[in-house]
């Protein structure tokens, strides 16, 4: 059993735009009483315990002992200088009525200055920005930033979610990132390769601090950072929030493949506004998008387990920046499916979604359930947040789990064996023999 935590948990945001931004007004107004944490897992889910005739199913919040949202606070950094009042409002995410209400709380959270390089994102340019010679000199400014922050506000806890825009796509399996010797030796060449999210991510680490990684560019998952996770004995979790289409396709998939349907194709297409649709307009982030969306239905399907099913299967993916969506994302689908004897049948989604507020919540239990895994002792990839991720780390050489319904009973499987609870495995044949 693990103890109720003491004092507070600051939660860290490389990146304080659409997501961030919505992410701590909400848990403000949710502070204030004048919003609920919908789509919160952590706030708002149960768990059964025992068996189905005991009757045990309490809310997580009182079943884990994770912190409270009274008990958080909230930092960051980005290369613009607005405070989270002025970036809420630009995002245009939520209503101004919501937002005025707490403009106090979120004028009080200013960025602090950033790493960045436009060759990594090259749709925005900043001023907010660090200077350095090396990116080792980087990483330590970062590391004295996260000192004092923990100082004047008190913190007892930290923890980093990285918000930022997604960077150009970088391959695994450089050799700058294969060993923490050679990450060190590249951060302090300035090695192309090391894009600034991974000197954040190596910040928090180098500290203890857990990560996990918001979008799909290379940060936590490889090597040199597995390695310096476990010589710091720190929770990582790896990467993209699943939001919108993808969240859609982890629900979907399974429940076609559980009954055998066969998909020949599936077409996704997103039209969407904000400033992360302008910088996925970039082939180079989108890139690195693309490659993080497209794994998700080959890894749920297993083609070469049922090629019958699934061997021709054809799957496209676009994202296109149509300004006048702002956050309200339209995400299309178009699946073609067959059944008994091949016949042909069709999907067709169009899923009317916001980003931001499905991405919000994910922001906050992430943060929860990584300062839970560290007081829990736990510490390198954690697999039992996968649920919250498009693609999700696993130790090299194992299949990422992607299907929903399993990464949740795994999820809650791990919520039960932190606490001493049975694992459940929901055979029930206790019930009738
Ligand atoms: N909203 C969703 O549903 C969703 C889902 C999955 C992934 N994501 C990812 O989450 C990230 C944030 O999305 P968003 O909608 O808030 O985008 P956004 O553009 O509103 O915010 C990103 C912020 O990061 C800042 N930034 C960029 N590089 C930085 C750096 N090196 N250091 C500090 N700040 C930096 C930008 O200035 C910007 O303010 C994106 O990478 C996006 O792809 C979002």
């Amino acid at each position: 059993m693990i103890k109720k935590p003491k004092g507070k948990l600051g939660i860290l945001t490389p990146g304080m735009g659409a997501v961030a931004s919505t992410f701590m007004a909400g848990v403000i107004a949710i502070n204030k009483g004048i919003a609920e944490p919908i789509g919160s897992l952590t706030q708002m889910g149960t768990i059964r315990l025992g068996k189905r005739t005991e009757n045990r199913r309490p809310k997580i919040k009182d079943f884990v002992p994770i912190t409270d949202l009274k008990d958080i606070v909230f930092g960051g950094w980005d290369i613009f200088s607005d405070n989270m009042y002025k970036a809420a409002l630009n995002a245009a995410v939520l209503e101004k009525d919501l937002l005025k209400k707490i403009r106090p709380e979120l004028k009080a959270i200013k960025p602090m200055k950033a790493v960045f390089d436009k060759n990594y994102v090259k749709k925005l340019d900043g001023k907010h920005v660090k200077k350095g010679k090396t990116k080792m000199d980087l990483a330590k400014q970062v590391m004295q930033d996260i000192k004092n922050f923990k100082k004047e506000n008190g913190c007892d806890r930290l923890v980093m979610v990285w918000c930022g825009s997604t960077e150009i796509y970088i391959a695994p399996g450089g050799k700058v990132h294969s060993t923490l010797k050679a990450f060190e030796k590249g951060l302090r060449e300035n090695h192309k390769d090391i894009a600034p999210s991974q000197i954040y991510t190596y910040a928090a680490l180098k500290m203890g601090i857990p990560y996990a990684n918001g979008a799909p560019n290379l940060s936590c998952d490889f090597p040199a950072m597995v390695e310096l996770a476990h010589k710091t004995k720190t929770p990582i979790a790896g990467k993209d929030f699943k939001t919108g289409q993808t969240l859609m396709k982890t629900i979907l998939a399974p429940g076609l493949k559980a009954r055998a349907i066969g998909i020949k194709g599936w077409f996704s297409t997103n039209i969407l506004g904000n400033r992360d649709g302008e910088v996925l307009d970039d082939p180079e982030s989108f890139k690195t998008k693309e490659v993080s969306k497209l794994s998700v239905l080959e890894e749920i399907l297993e083609p070469e387990l049922n090629p019958t099913l699934y061997k021709d299967l054809y799957h496209k993916v676009r994202i296109n920046y149509y300004p006048p969506h702002g956050d309200n994302k339209e995400g299309w689908d178009q699946i073609d499916i067959f059944g008994w004897l091949g016949y042909g049948m069709q999907i067709k989604i169009d899923f009317l979604c916001r980003d931001s507020i499905l991405a919000a919540p994910i922001v906050l239990d992430l943060a929860l359930f990584l300062d839970l895994a560290k007081r829990s002792k736990f510490y390198g990839i954690q697999e039992w947040l996968s649920f919250y991720l498009k693609s999700p780390q696993a130790k090299e050489g194992l299949q990422p789990q992607h299907d929903i319904f399993i990464q949740l009973q795994k999820l809650q499987n791990t919520l039960r064996h932190i606490q001493g609870e049975e694992l459940i495995t929901h055979l029930g044949l206790d019930y009738y023999y």
